[in-house]
């Protein structure tokens, strides 16, 4: 079991940290589709403290890529699927970014920032201010939904490839 990528896998840190990162994205798409239907004040809170998470994964995510190699594709893939599956992978951890960063500014610009008890975490240098929260929120919900149209593309073509093709490349996410 290596810990870094290899020529031909995934290290345990990139896969421990993509299936933490799938789970709470899909996770936090799915409850923020029903925030407004499920109107509790204690999950609108729990959003923007695992938004947090997000960001906090999300950084780690990008700085762990920049310190590794990537697996490179079996021949039997074509180079423009691999630029596609590449710049689809780039798009959601760019959308990783952008969901808590938006998420993060219009609430505090609300008033309404992610806190614990009486500890509120308010995002540095934003004030109350109506164009955050406009811009804030059309941000938030136009990358929400391009964001569940990559996973979509992302999640069918790594199926396609164990189920159909029976290649390696999910295989390759899961064990080393
Ligand atoms: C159930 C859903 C998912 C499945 C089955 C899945 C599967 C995979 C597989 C098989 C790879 C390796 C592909 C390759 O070698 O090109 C991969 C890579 C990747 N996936 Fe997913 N994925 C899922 C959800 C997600 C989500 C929700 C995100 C981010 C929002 C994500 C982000 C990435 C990224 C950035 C990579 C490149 C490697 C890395 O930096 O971690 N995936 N995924």
């Amino acid at each position: 079991m290596s810990l870094m990528n290899t020529q031909d896998s995934f290290g345990s840190v990139t896969r421990t940290l993509h299936w933490l990162l799938a789970v709470l994205v899909i996770g936090m798409l799915t409850i923020g589709l029903l925030l407004d239907d499920i109107g509790s004040p204690l999950v609108y809170q729990l959003h923007k403290l695992t938004g947090l998470v997000v960001l906090t994964v999300a950084i780690i995510s990008i700085i762990w890529n920049m310190c590794n190699i990537r697996p490179g594709y079996p021949a039997s893939v074509p180079r423009w699927q691999q630029i596609i599956a590449k710049s689809v992978q780039h798009l959601m951890l760019l959308g990783a970014l952008i969901m808590p960063l938006s998420g993060w500014a219009f609430a505090t610009a609300a008033g309404k920032p992610p806190a614990i008890g009486s500890l509120t975490l308010a995002m540095p240098f934003i004030g109350p201010n109506p164009t955050i929260i406009h811009w804030g929120v059309t941000i938030h919900g136009f990358v929400a939904n391009i964001l569940i149209g990559l996973i979509a593309i992302h999640t069918l073509a790594a199926l396609t490839h164990h189920f159909v093709l029976k290649d390696n490349i999910f295989k390759r996410m899961v064990k080393n």
